[in-house]
């Protein structure tokens, strides 16, 4: 499993969708190896939806404390949405290869913690302290 548990926010709502959203990387990262395509392509077009889910949920929950890094934070979901599917793309064109895995390890796992432990973070202290 690739969450930890330091990378809890204290929100139950988003530290569930996190776990979810680590679970879903986990699976696509299992199916690798041999030929299958198929199966990739499903795991990879669910995350893609799930990503898209888990985000508007938080901005939501941004718009309606009136979290006053909301825009900022936005911007850091949509560049990940961009960069993402720039993957996902070459994932489906040319397979779980060894280069295709480092890049999810690293721009979809390694972005996604940094996220959550630096704005995630932040953005849940401030909910925590609102009355
Ligand atoms: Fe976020």
């Amino acid at each position: 499993m690739l969450w930890t548990k330091n990378l809890e926010t204290g929100i139950p709502t988003i530290d569930e969708q996190h776990k979810e959203l680590f679970r879903q990387i986990d699976a696509l990262l299992a199916v690798s190896g041999a030929n299958k395509e198929k199966q990739v392509t499903e795991a990879l077009n669910f995350l893609d939806r799930y990503i898209v889910k888990h985000f508007t949920d938080e901005q939501n929950m941004h718009l309606q404390s009136k979290y006053p890094k909301a825009v900022a934070h936005r911007t850091y979901h949509d560049n990940y949405v961009t960069t993402f599917r720039q993957l996902k793309e070459k994932y489906i064109k040319e397979g779980p290869t060894v280069a295709n895995n480092m890049a999810v390890n690293k721009s979809v796992v390694g972005w996604l913690k940094e996220h959550i432990l630096i704005h995630d973070k932040e953005f849940a202290e401030f909910y925590k302290k609102k009355p």
